[in-house]
């Protein structure tokens, strides 16, 4: 028996504030997990949903060098911008955060200082590569080499964004450094390890035998982490960005980025509600990490053997994590500026929101990477949207005002045929339902679009307008029966998180 749960606690990884939203997140984590959520939230459970800038990291710090502003300065430009244009597509999250927060800096330096105190960390200091040139140490993205599985000669410290290692800067060929571009040197330095290795049989037990239900893709990635055995990871950097490592000789360390980013799930709940320990530890919550499939050895192994050597909170029940959209063919990509960006489209398609959440979401890459042509943007919604949905709904409200001025006419007796549509309706809804709850959002709007396809199937078999001539009141009973089909597609549509009524009937031209 499936268990069930009181609450809900749904976290959608993120973004990192080094650059706008593109349709590759939203296709991946954001529409999904706000179908999610919406959904929840109408059948009245107790659901919160909590997102926010990834305001720390490399990636951040080079941006800024490169403008010559301080870090602090990009992210407040991006955190602005993503918040808006999430705003702007209907996004409805309870809190979006983030995480230079005064409640993120205080939650994340307790919790690695719980972990301190406790021993669960190892204390090691190694040679890493140094630049003279520009007297830092070279962390994850700050050195670039060539990548040793595919040759690749971008790769960064950290992965290899052309095959999707995940590598070290010393397993690089010919590295160099990202600020400079000089040949790094080898120095000392001390950092904390979160010794992974010690969870490997936890980790097993909870994935590979406790959670077999989780995604093909999920549960794949895991297995294979598990398999090659885990090392112990470093979850402190030399920088000065980010939170400070809070121990004694611990100067210009802070705590790695993927350290204190999942904990930023924490803090968003924290400056949501003063209740938020019901939701995070609890064993009746159900928690559910939306994210792309870059990010899965983060939520499923290093965050998990985290709270587990926290041993306060709870662990996720489920992380339904995409694969990558493209984009007419080609990998999405922030530095060669190859996207589609959110704010972008919500300037140039005003009022258009839902149709890039239905775009999105019909071709969501659930279970592989999938393409985003405007080619299948312009024919979804003319065959779809248009032809399908619009066409259903305008005639069954066109119908309605032309014989009974706009009112509901009352249902009279049934025939064989009207029950067997009403019971098609069920039954499709009963499927939609089934397939939220199990992260199937794709085949959830396919169940939501089949509810127009009925109506439009009942209209065109029943025939109103000729039936009109002859049998007035026969027509009272078809058309109240496409009306209840009508106000069911519209649930079922709001199920799916759009807008209903922001749908309409524009045609786009080649
Ligand atoms: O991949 C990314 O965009 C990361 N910023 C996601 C972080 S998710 C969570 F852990 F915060
Ligand atoms: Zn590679």
């Amino acid at each position: 028996m499936a268990k069930e749960f009181k609450r809900y606690l749904v976290t959608s990884a993120l973004p990192y504030a080094n650059g706008p939203v593109h349709i590759g997140h939203l296709a991946g984590v954001y529409i999904p997990s706000d179908i999610y959520t919406r959904y929840l939230r109408l059948r009245g459970r107790d659901v919160i949903s909590v997102c926010g800038s990834d305001e720390h990291g490399v990636p951040i710090t080079i941006k800024a060098r490169k403008e010559g502003v301080t870090p602090q300065q990009i992210v407040d430009r991006y955190h602005a911008l993503i918040k808006k244009s999430f705003e702007g597509l209907g996004m409805s999250f309870d809190i979006y955060s983030r995480t230079s927060s005064k409640t993120h800096a205080e939650t994340a330096s307790a919790f690695f200082r719980k972990l301190y105190d406790e021993g669960k960390f190892i204390e090691k200091t190694s040679m890493q590569y140094y630049d003279e040139e520009a007297q830092t140490f070279l962390a994850d993205r700050y050195i670039v080499g060539t990548c040793p599985k595919c040759g690749n000669d971008r790769a960064y410290g950290d992965q290899c964004e052309k095959c999707g290692s995940t590598l070290s800067p010393d397993e690089l060929i010919d590295p160099h450094s990202a600020v400079s571009g000089s040949v790094p040197v080898k120095r000392e330095t001390k950092h904390w390890y979160l010794p992974l290795d010690r969870y490997e049989e936890f980790l097993r037990e909870w994935i590979l035998d406790g959670h077999k239900e989780w995604k093909t893709n999920v549960y794949g990635q895991c297995k294979s982490w598990l398999d090659g055995g885990l090392q112990p990871r470093a979850v402190s950097r030399d920088l000065d960005w980010g939170i400070p490592v809070p121990v004694e000789g611990a100067e210009g360390k802070v705590l790695y980025v993927w350290f204190d980013a999942p904990i930023g799930y924490i803090s968003a709940t924290k400056d949501l509600t003063p209740d938020w320990e019901r939701y995070w530890k609890s064993e009746d919550t159900k928690m559910v990490h939306f994210i792309g499939k870059d990010n899965i050895v983060f939520h499923c192994i290093v965050f998990p053997s985290m709270l587990k050597a926290h041993g306060d909170y709870i662990l996720p029940e489920n992380v339904p994590a995409n694969e990558f959209l493209n984009l007419e063919g080609d990998k999405i990509s922030t530095s060669r500026n190859w996207a589609v960006w959110l704010h972008e489209y919500l300037e140039e398609f005003p009022g258009k929101e839902d149709v890039l959440r239905y775009v999105l979401c019909a071709n969501a890459p659930e279970t592989k990477d999938n393409d985003f042509t405007w080619k299948d943007f312009q024919a979804r919604n003319n065959n779809e949207l248009v032809a399908v949905l619009g066409n259903f709904v305008n005639r069954a409200l066109v119908l309605t005002q032309k014989y009974y001025g706009g009112k509901v006419p009352a249902c009279g007796e049934l025939t064989d045929y009207d029950r067997q549509s009403i019971a098609e309706v069920a039954a499709v809804k009963a499927s939609l339902e089934g397939n939220i709850e199990n992260y199937r959002f794709r085949e959830a709007l396919k169940d939501a679009m089949n509810i127009a396809r009925i109506g439009n199937k009942y209209l065109a078999d029943t025939e109103p307008w000729k039936v009109v001539k002859t049998d007035p009141a026969r027509v009272e009973t078809i058309l109240n029966i496409a009306l209840q089909i009508t106000a069911n597609l519209a649930i079922a549509l709001r199920n799916m998180g759009f807008r209903v009524g922001v749908l309409d009937a524009d045609i786009y031209g080649p």
